[in-house]
């Protein structure tokens, strides 16, 4: 089937087999690896990416279903300089190997969209859809929660 949908501001045009789930066709078709795969059971969270402005886990959508949509991944933030998510994750390690990152900051964005000054408790439960194995989410708690911040000192 032929599919038309927006990736990163770029309009693309491609045929998948209706079987192909979004996150194949970002990585597979697009060459957009920064969207991970790590789980089959659409537990990890890894391979969030934004679909029309909402996060959604790529692994649980068909690639047909994001027929004439926006679809912003990892690679589609920094415009020339960093994302302020991507910022404050760097200022407080709020990583280490890096595999859950993109998924959690594509979320992370979202609450933010929603609750522009959360809690703790809101950013641990909001992201409990992400998995890490590396930070204890300590760091990245405080990451979200300062980006928050100065998002909120830049308007
Ligand atoms: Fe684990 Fe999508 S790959 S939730
Ligand atoms: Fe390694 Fe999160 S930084 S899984």
């Amino acid at each position: 089937m032929q599919i038309s949908l927006t990736v990163n501001d770029k309009p693309v045009t491609v045929d998948v087999e209706p079987r192909t789930l979004l996150v194949e066709l970002l990585r597979e078709k697009l060459s957009l690896t920064g969207t991970h795969v790590g789980c089959d059971t659409s537990q990890c969270g890894a391979c969030v990416v934004m679909v029309n402005g909402q996060s959604l886990k790529s692994c649980s959508l068909l690639a047909v279903e994001a027929d004439g949509a926006r679809v912003t991944t990892i690679e589609g933030l920094a415009n020339g300089e960093l994302h302020p998510m991507q910022e404050a994750f760097r200022d407080h390690h709020g990583l280490q190997c890096g595999f859950c990152t993109p998924g959690v900051v594509m979320s992370a964005i979202d609450l933010l969209q929603n609750n522009p000054d959360p809690s703790e408790h809101d950013v641990r439960e909001w992201l409990e859809g992400n998995i890490c194995r590396c930070t204890g989410y300590h760091n990245i708690v405080k990451a979200v929660q300062d980006c928050a911040q100065r998002m909120k000192e830049a308007k």
